[in-house]
């Protein structure tokens, strides 16, 4: 809440920090046999060790009584509840409801909202069946095979993470094609690799008024009628949307729409008809498994005590580097090339969630919120951005996540993978003194002279924190667990900080000002005045453009 760092919570983990910053966990596991065991929970085949981070008992105590003071367990209620807490937009949060997997009904307000989830997904069971079975088909006859989501943010960045994380399950005859960029490349580079009497465009936007999408879907839209005739594209193009009116004003018949709801954020909408490409690649079953994994999450979140749950331990040790630590930095890092662009995703579910200034009392937060989240494919970033996480003299607190078993156990590959995600989160953590590698280098027969030279270069400072997140496969169910965790992570975090995580205007005034600056580009004069760089950008970039 607004004044946060003055409640007694807050307070109290200030003089908590006082007398713990300078612990290092190396010490720490060699004090308490113990640790790992202690800081580890498993939920099926998803374990969490949080272990090795800057944390011990009264840590995490004064933790939990932040998250207490913060009303957490009423936040999480009224979520779940269908309360409107996207209060900015006078909207409630139920993404949750998308995978809510039992008999009892998710209200929002007098409505129970589960008939009308039931009849979409049935609906795209029976559509995706169809696709896959070639009883959908193209206008002239072929099978759909290329199937090309466009969509942005919300409505691209999930569908794609998770096609790309599962593609081990899709269709051996279905490829998946992603246009999200306004950048004409985009278009072209799919549109030049398909046929498309064998293509399926799914037009993807809650909206339906996104400048990029729209501009994208008229492009394909034209694409298509040239080569197959305006009636073809009742056979070609569906739209996921929020927006009836809309769809059908782009020339989509209602009939191929798949409708979600307001309650459903865009970067939480993967779970609804926005995972319609999700569910032709892999599969209604595996789309379902999906959401039962998701659905257990949100259970295990909702219902279990926040010294055991795992999405609010991941947000409270977040927050205890963000906020009294000052670090504003936290890494993702998959090893598993099939998760590699999960980190994209987080970015916008972490930074559009909680990259916010004012808090529900209309204040500037007198606190740090959402933190810079970067990350990659491990081993691929190890040759990267490591040597920073290493010896920089930041302090990144690093999330690395790895699968028991890959779907590709080639030769040794998976095994040499396991024990780089291992050593590296070993290595942040220890370091290695200049002492030490003075007597590594002296035992190799290197002068004095020579080792005082090099030894500060080769040292690690160690007492660098991570969480090590093990599943056991990537596969729906597990996948569909990760990132339900990661939304409530985030969620736990914006309660915390007392902003809302669920409006985004802040990706609103470049929106604007870029139509403003449209008819420039394309010659014509506005009235707008810009600032000097701007103005004579504009001159430069139309000069060479002529
Ligand atoms: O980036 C802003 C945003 O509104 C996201 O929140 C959303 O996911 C994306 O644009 C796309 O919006 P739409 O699905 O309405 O096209």
């Amino acid at each position: 809440m607004f004044g946060q760092e003055k409640s007694e919570a807050w307070q109290n983990i200030c003089s908590v920090y006082e007398k713990y910053k300078n612990i290092n966990i190396r010490d720490l596991f060699t004090q308490d046999p113990d640790r790992a065991k202690k800081y580890t929970l498993v939920l099926g085949n998803l374990l969490f060790d949080y272990s090795k981070n800057r944390i011990n008992d009264e840590i995490m105590a004064a933790l939990f009584a932040l998250a207490r003071d913060c009303r957490l367990e009423e936040k999480i209620s009224a979520m779940f509840g269908g309360r409107k807490i996207n209060r900015t937009e006078n909207r409630a949060v139920l993404h949750t409801a998308l995978r809510h997997r039992d008999e009892e009904p998710v209200m929002l307000g007098s409505i129970d909202v589960m008939p009308q989830i039931k009849a979409t997904l049935l609906k795209m069971r029976k559509f995706s069946e169809d696709v896959r079975l070639g009883k959908f088909c193209g206008y002239t006859g072929k099978k759909l095979t290329n199937i090309v989501n466009i969509g942005i943010g919300g409505s691209d960045l999930g569908p794609f993470m998770a096609t790309s994380a599962l593609k081990s399950y899709w269709a051996k005859d279905i490829n998946c094609f992603f246009i999200s960029n306004i950048d004409g490349t985009a278009c072209a580079e799919v549109l030049n690799n398909i046929n498309p009497e064998e293509t399926l465009f799914i037009v993807a936007s809650k909206t339906f008024t996104t400048i990029e999408t729209l501009t994208n879907a008229r492009t394909c839209r034209k694409w298509l009628v040239d080569a197959l005739g305006e009636h073809a594209v009742a056979n070609h193009f569906i739209a996921l949307s929020t927006n009836r009116e809309e769809v059908e004003k782009f020339g989509i018949n209602p009939k191929n729409m798949f409708e979600f709801w307001d309650f459903v954020g865009g970067r939480y909408s993967m779970w609804s008809a926005i995972g319609m490409i999700i569910c032709i690649a892999i599969g209604f079953e595996n789309f379902e498994k999906m959401l039962d994994g998701a659905y257990a999450m949100d259970k295990h979140f909702a219902e279990t005590d926040f010294e055991h749950n795992i999405p609010v331990i991941l947000a409270l040790i977040g927050i205890w580097y963000n906020n009294f630590y000052n670090i504003h930095r936290y890494c993702v890092i998959p090893y598993d090339q099939y998760l590699k662009y999960l980190p994209n995703y987080l970015q916008q579910l972490d930074m559009e969630s909680n990259g916010k200034t004012f808090t529900f009392e209309n204040k500037p937060a007198n606190y740090a919120t959402g933190p810079v989240l970067f990350g990659g494919a491990g081993t691929d970033v190890q040759h990267s951005f490591f040597q920073m996480l290493h010896q920089g003299t930041e302090i990144i607190p690093v999330d690395f996540i790895i699968p028991a078993i890959s779907h590709n156990e080639i030769g040794n590959h998976h095994r040499i993978l396991i024990s780089n995600v291992l050593a590296q989160a070993e290595a942040l953590m220890k370091g290695r003194s200049a002492d030490e590698v003075a007597s590594e280098l002296e035992a190799k027969g290197m002068t004095k002279v020579e080792i005082g030279k090099i030894k500060n270069y080769k040292s690690f400072s160690g007492n660098r924190p991570s969480n090590m997140i093990v599943l056991r496969k990537i596969d729906p169910y597990s996948l569909g667990m990760l990132v339900a965790m990661y939304e409530h992570k985030v969620f736990v975090q914006g309660a915390i900080w007392n902003i809302n995580s669920f409006d985004q205007f802040g990706v609103e005034l470049g929106k604007k000002m870029a139509l403003d600056i449209l008819p420039e580009i394309e010659g014509m004069y506005s009235d707008i005045e810009h600032d000097a760089s701007t103005a004579s950008l504009i001159k430069y970039i139309r000069k060479i453009r002529k």
